[in-house]
């Protein structure tokens, strides 16, 4: 609709019959407004329809935000960038005015009035005349919507109830779009937490590093939940002790809040029951420690961990803000604390697993040892020298648990030599040695075949190279390329093969087998290794 002269030079039934279209544009403007797909989307359209109905010149619309302020939201018509410093207070004076008003405010002479105090707005644009109502919704005001003109204008009895009815469907189309848009927003953020639950789920199936997934999952859940922190405690299967993983927090304030926790925690395990506490500082002020105030905790809940229905730990998830917890929250968290127990209890199984057929290789190396009559505990006894060389060196816990399996099947390639060989009671001939030769390679293939043991083939493979680039097998490596427990299991193996008997010769004194490793240091065998077995 283009422009319509003012209302007062029309005849008439001219007059009439821009009032009918201005009531026909009116009725179309509800279902057009349901069309809009964002708030933003929707103040776009009032403005437009809203100049076009009202043959004004601006037109602007401010929203309350959370803070009680009316932020400008759309702006049309103004020729500066006034709209970014158009921010009102809501209790100001003109806000005050056009909202205690049920009819919309009219202001002929917008310089000259009192209550409009937008001033450098009115200089700067040169405007002359406005209408301003509130946007309401039930109770609830929400908003301002104003129109202006740049030449004075009296605004009509018609003009004034075209331009309320129009203010009320705007409301009532923004009111609409906002509950669409929380709808929206808590199907997004609930196909989040779906896609969180289903990534944590993949990595827990994915992995066997326990300690690992734990704390993926809590720094994932942290995050959805936009939480302060999150803390695990688990009761191990003694029930005696318990480990913890936090996420968020530094090692001291792990301290500080576990010590807070640990209390509450016992009682969620007593109870079986999730625990939600919207305010603890003000629920428990004695125990709400110096350090959930200074680091601004405020709410929290904790949910109860389930193994085979028997409580073995308790998830916690801290808070930054006062808050009643919706059931879907607390819902989300029991998911994530079955994600961990589940976790738990495949790492446990895992580990018996493991356990198991550990024991099952030991019992083979065992048999490998008594074909041997000669090198009958060889095994355990490079495992013994291998573990004082770890503990020694300050080798870390888990390549420590490799260096002590690759000891113990260091001569598991045995297997595969001729039995004759083995037992031989003389001197091995040079082709003998060719296939003596061969069994760090059988072994390393044996082991490559066991998932678990990936981590020892190269040890096993190369226990038998020299430092300096000899020994076997093919292809040869030097120096610290050699993998460690490698370098330390040569050792090991040298020593005890020295000071036991061997079909071909007697055993030498330790004091003999001490020289010829000092003797072979640098050459054989790493020399910082050496140092420290003999040390
Ligand atoms: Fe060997």
């Amino acid at each position: 609709m283009g422009k319509i002269p003012a209302a007062k030079k029309q005849k008439p039934y001219e007059s009439l019959r821009i009032q009918v279209s201005k009531v026909s544009e009116l009725v179309d403007m509800g279902p057009k407004f349901s069309k809009a797909v964002s708030v933003d989307h929707l103040l776009s359209m009032i403005v437009k329809q809203t100049l076009d109905v009202t043959n004004t010149d601006v037109c602007i619309i401010w929203l309350k935000d959370n803070n009680g302020n009316l932020i400008p939201r759309i702006s049309f018509g103004l020729k500066t960038k006034l709209i970014r410093s158009l921010k009102m207070r809501f209790a100001s004076r003109m806000v005050r005015c056009i909202m205690k008003k049920a009819q919309p405010v009219t202001i002929y002479n917008i310089a000259r009035s009192t209550k409009f105090h937008l001033k450098n707005l009115i200089l700067k644009e040169k405007l002359a005349s406005l209408l301003a109502a509130p946007l309401v919704i039930g109770q609830e005001k929400i908003g301002v919507i104003m129109v202006m003109t740049r030449t004075k204008r009296h605004f009509s009895e018609v003009d004034v109830k075209i331009f309320n009815a129009l203010s009320r469907q705007a409301a009532l189309g923004i009111g609409n779009v906002k509950l669409y848009d929380v709808a929206d927003r808590r199907v997004k953020d609930k196909i989040k937490e779906i896609s969180a639950l289903f990534t944590m789920s993949h990595y827990a199936s994915e992995s066997v590093d326990l300690d690992l997934i734990l704390n993926v999952i809590l720094e994932k859940t942290r995050m959805l939940l936009k939480a302060h922190s999150c803390v695990l405690r688990v009761l191990d299967s003694s029930r005696k002790r318990t480990f913890t993983v936090t996420s968020g927090l530094t090692k001291a304030g792990a301290k500080a809040l576990l010590k807070f926790e640990g209390e509450l925690s016992s009682r969620v395990l007593r109870s079986g029951f999730p625990l939600v506490i919207p305010d603890i500082q003000s629920h428990d002020k004695t125990k709400a420690s110096k350090f959930i105030r200074k680091c601004g905790i405020h709410s929290l809940v904790m949910v109860p961990l389930y193994s085979k229905r028997r409580k073995n730990g308790v998830l916690s998830v801290f808070m930054p803000e006062v808050r009643i917890f919706e059931k879907e929250t607390i819902e989300m968290v029991e998911m994530v604390a079955n994600l961990c127990a589940m976790s738990i209890d495949n790492s446990a199984m895992l580990e018996r697993i493991q356990k198991d057929y550990l024991n099952s290789i030991r019992m083979l190396a065992k048999i490998i040892d008594a074909n041997d009559t000669y090198t009958r505990g060889h095994c355990e006894k490079v495992m013994k020298y291998s573990l004082y060389i770890c503990k020694k060196m300050g080798v870390p816990e888990r390549y420590t648990e490799a260096v002590k399996t690759a000891s113990l099947l260091h001569d598991i390639g045995k297997v595969g030599i001729d039995l004759n060989i083995i037992r031989k009671k003389g001197a091995l001939t040079k082709k003998d040695w060719n296939k003596v030769r061969l069994h760090p390679d059988i072994g390393a293939r044996i082991v490559s075949q066991i998932g678990f043991l990936n981590d020892i083939v190269p040890i096993i493979r190369h226990h038998h190279a020299r430092y300096n680039g000899g020994g076997y097998p093919e292809p040869r490596i030097t120096g610290d390329k050699i993998p460690l427990g490698a370098r330390i299991i040569a050792v090991a193996d040298a020593f005890d093969a020295m000071t036991s008997d061997r079909p071909y010769r007697k055993a030498i004194s330790r004091k003999e087998a001490i020289e010829e490793l000092k003797r072979c240091s640098g050459r054989q065998f790493d020399p910082e290794i050496v140092k420290l077995f003999l040390n």
